[in-house]
């Protein structure tokens, strides 16, 4: 009786487990990023290149309306120069409410929301997904290669099996890496679907690394920022940990003396 509770109960407590792992998508593989790492920081050609994709692919359906344009010329980020800046937003049309029409964007505007209604907007995309869960999602993998956005969102757009099925109207493409396996976002790149200045690789997984750095820069780009405070925190309170030991044993020298 008992052992037929408890193997009910185990059914019951694993079987949810099971299904969902069913659904999920396949594994992922760690990538080197260069800004992996508690040291690492984004590769500026590597960020002007993802740039580009998503200019020049991506944007047709997705948005980035968190992300304001000049910072397109942050230290850290693209580092594009002033006048690439204001050449580069000219391209989008923004919605001024004192005009009550459409102009070009300057700077000092955001890139514009996603233009296709189903597509969802990428500015915060790559710290919303990740690909390392279970132990690889923990500790030191997590401290040494990140959560993995960077690497899911590389990975889906190179994952597509080439199935096809239409449900509801609706066309979906078969994707090793997304969770649930079908999704309905058409396979955005295909070999050279970009030409770079820097005569960079155009593979597919090679412009999906590129826009993928760049999403992971739209999501955070202070990290470099971070990082640098965070190894000054250690550095101070390894030293105030060193001094504060100090000045312990100093103060209870003469009472330690005193017992002895
Ligand atoms: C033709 C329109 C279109 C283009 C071009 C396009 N996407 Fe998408 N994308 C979509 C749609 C629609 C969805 C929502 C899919 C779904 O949830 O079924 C989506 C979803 C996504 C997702 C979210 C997946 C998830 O986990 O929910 C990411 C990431 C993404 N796209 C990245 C990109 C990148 C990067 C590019 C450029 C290389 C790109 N997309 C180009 C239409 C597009």
């Amino acid at each position: 009786m008992i052992k037929a509770t408890l193997l009910s109960a185990i059914i019951a407590l694993t079987a949810p487990v099971a299904m969902a792992a069913g659904k999920k998508g396949a594994p992922i593989e760690n990538i080197d990023f260069s800004f992996d790492g508690p040291f690492g920081s984004y590769d500026v050609n590597q960020l002007q290149r993802g740039l580009q994709v998503y200019t020049e692919v991506c944007s047709a359906c997705h948005g980035l309306e968190y992300v304001p344009l000049r910072t397109l010329g942050d230290d850290g980020g693209p580092m594009l120069p002033e006048e690439q800046v204001i050449e580069y937003a000219k391209q989008w049309e923004v919605y001024d409410a004192e005009l009550d029409d459409f102009r070009e964007a300057t700077p000092v505007d955001h890139f514009p929301a996603s233009g296709l209604e189903t597509a969802p907007d990428l500015s915060l995309m790559a710290k919303k997904r990740k690909a390392f869960s279970g132990p690889y999602g923990l500790g030191i993998n997590q401290l040494l290669n990140g959560f993995g956005g960077a690497e899911y969102i590389a990975a889906l757009l190179h994952g597509y099996t080439g199935e096809e099925k239409t449900q509801a109207g609706v066309t979906l493409y078969e994707n090793k890496y997304f969770e649930g396996g079908w999704l309905s976002m058409a396979p955005p790149l295909y070999d050279e679907a970009v030409e770079y200045a820097d005569g960079h690789s155009t593979s597919v997984e090679a412009m999906s690394e590129d826009v993928a750095a760049f999403l992971m820069w739209t999501a955070e780009p202070k990290m470099g920022a971070r990082k640098q405070a965070g190894f000054a925190s250690v550095i101070f309170l390894t030293l105030l940990s060193v001094l504060l030991y100090l000045t312990n044993k100093r103060l209870w020298a003469t009472v330690k003396k005193k017992k002895a």
